[in-house]
This record gives structure tokens, sequence and C-alpha cells, in this order.
């Protein structure tokens, strides 16, 4: 047989297997199980896979329960555009939200305790890039990610936008607290 000629058998399936195309298929049949293998194990033993629940909402339903919080918790402003610092208290469900082209409002959480971080866009798609933690997490318009965080380190800590959202894309930087 050649590469001109056409095969004299043509379905390629009557073919015999050769010894070397069936080794590899089987090296790969064998890795593909050891990487989907890996997805599942990484998810348990990996230190930053973070097991998130997603609901749907709205702009106004989560502009609504991040504005009472900010109502109630905010403990000074900060920036040129008076961005509120809120404090919730340890336990408490905690609001960011993402939008052209500022995350809102900026959290201030104590080292040690836990919240429940709920995340999601008012426009866009936005990236939460907490560094340089470098925790990731998709922040998707009409859903609401709740993630439960327990902050190990104090300091300051930046969050970066890093899904491509438009000309104001790379000024996206938001501002998180741990005392
Ligand atoms: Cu928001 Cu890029």
């Amino acid at each position: 047989m050649s590469a001109i000629l056409p095969p004299s058998e043509r379905l390629w399936i009557k073919h015999p297997i050769d010894r070397v195309e069936g080794t590899w298929i089987v090296i790969a049949l064998t890795w593909c199980l050891i990487m989907f293998a890996m997805m599942v194990g990484w998810h348990i033993w990996g230190t930053q896979n973070l097991s998130t629940e997603t609901y749907r909402t709205t702009p106004e339903k989560f502009t609504a329960a991040a504005q009472a919080m900010v109502d109630k918790y905010t403990v000074r402003t900060e920036t040129d555009q008076k961005t509120p610092v809120v404090a919730p208290p340890p336990g408490s469900d905690v609001y960011l939200l993402a939008r052209l082209w500022n995350f809102w409002p900026i959290l201030e959480l104590e080292k040690g305790k836990t919240y429940r971080l709920h995340l999601t866009a008012m426009d866009y798609n936005h990236g939460f890039s907490l560094q340089p933690a470098n925790i990731n997490i998709q922040m998707v318009p009409g859903f609401e990610h709740v993630v439960t965080v327990t902050p190990n380190q104090s300091g300051q800590y930046s969050i970066v936008c890093n899904e491509f959202c438009g000309i104001g894309h790379h000024q996206m930087v938001g501002r998180l607290y741990v005392k």
C-alpha cells in the first residue's frame, strides 16, 4: 500500500492494527484516564481548587444585597470614587460585584475568620483574580458564585480583572484587606 494508490481494502476498520499503533492507543488512553482521575483528585488534594456554589441572580437582586451590607457595615471610604470599605462580621455573607470597570465595594475581612463570599458581574464577564494569592474565579452576569473563604494571611490584596472586558479592562483593579 502507498499513500498515492488507494488501499486495496477500503474499509479502514477491517485493516489489521499495527503493534506500534496499538501501543500508542493504549498509552494515550491510559494517559487520558490518569488526567481524568487527576481532575477529581486535584480538587480534593490541591490547595487552590475552590468548591463553589452557583445560583442564578439578577443585577437588581444582587445590588440590593450588596447595598444592604454596605449600608450596615461601612467603616470608611477610599479612592477618588469614595468607594466604601466594608467590614462585615465574621461568618456573614459578603458581596462583591464587578462592573465596567471596577469592583465594588472594598472588603475588609478578619484573618482566621470564615465568610461566604458572593460574586457576580453586573454587565459582562469579568474575572476575580486575587493577587498575590493567585486565586481565580469567573464573575459571570446572571450567576452568583458563592465561595467559602477563610483568609489565613493579613495584608492588602489586589483583585485584578482577568477577563478582557473592554477599553478599561487594564484599569479594573479592586482592593481587599485582611486584618
Ligand atoms: Cu473586567 Cu476585564
